[in-house]
């Protein structure tokens, strides 16, 4: 189970800055415990549907907003599922984004050779999942490439632009994981820092 960590609470602190969720519809892609499902929900949302493809982390999800009472669906799946619903006033997603060279993968974090793997997807789909008007924050690491999100996105008919940032010491997969970063040119050789970044994506109302 992944636990709330850095880049879940510059999320949900991203979310906040932006003004919060009353009374949207909301989507948390990739939910892990539910915990920025709850915060959605905290800040009023009328609706708050949940997926993840690991089943404990749902169960842990519907666990966490029942004790709560909170307007929350939580749903095993991917993107494809995530397709069937919808569309969203505001995405939210923690995705798995960290880049890795195919041992020890964790479908918690790994996300592939360049930690796209379920990010890109995910941008891609993002017009179809919002409604117009709707917005969508995305949290991953520079090391999965800001500029490269941010130009999918824009490709996509989407506003794009970073809104929060946090600089943190590597943490232990990102230690584990060091030696690759450095050798596929991803980190500079010896960093022991990253930054974590917020994008935030805007669907436009038609005709603006
Ligand atoms: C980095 S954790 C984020 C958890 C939580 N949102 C948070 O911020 O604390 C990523 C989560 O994505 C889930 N996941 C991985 N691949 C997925 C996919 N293709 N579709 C949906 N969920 C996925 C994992 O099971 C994990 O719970």
């Amino acid at each position: 189970m992944y636990r709330p960590q850095e880049d879940s609470y510059l999320l949900a602190n991203a979310l906040a800055d932006a003004g919060g969720t009353e009374d949207s519809h909301v989507l948390d892609f990739c939910t892990g415990t539910g915990f920025l499902a709850v915060n959605a929900a905290m800040m009023g949302a009328a609706s708050v549907t949940a997926f993840d493809i690991a089943p404990r982390a749902v169960l842990t999800a519907r666990m966490n907003a029942w004790t709560r009472r909170l307007p929350i669906r939580a749903h095993r799946g991917g993107l494809d599922a995530v397709l069937r619903h919808g569309p969203f006033d505001v995405v939210l997603s923690n995705p798995p984004y960290v880049p890795c060279d195919g041992e020890d993968r964790d479908p918690r974090w790994d996300a592939g050779a360049d930690g796209r793997g379920v990010l890109d997807p995910l941008c891609d789909s993002l017009p179809a999942l919002l409604t117009p008007g709707g917005f969508a924050l995305i949290v991953h690491s520079e090391f999965t490439g800001v500029e490269t999100t941010l130009r999918r996105l824009r490709d996509a008919d989407l506003k794009a632009s970073v809104v929060a940032r946090r600089r943190i010491p590597f943490g232990p997969v990102l230690r584990s994981r060091a030696d690759y970063l450095y050798a596929s040119h991803l980190a500079e050789p010896g960093s022991t820092t990253e930054e974590v970044v917020v994008v935030r994506a805007d669907r436009p109302h038609p005709g603006r």
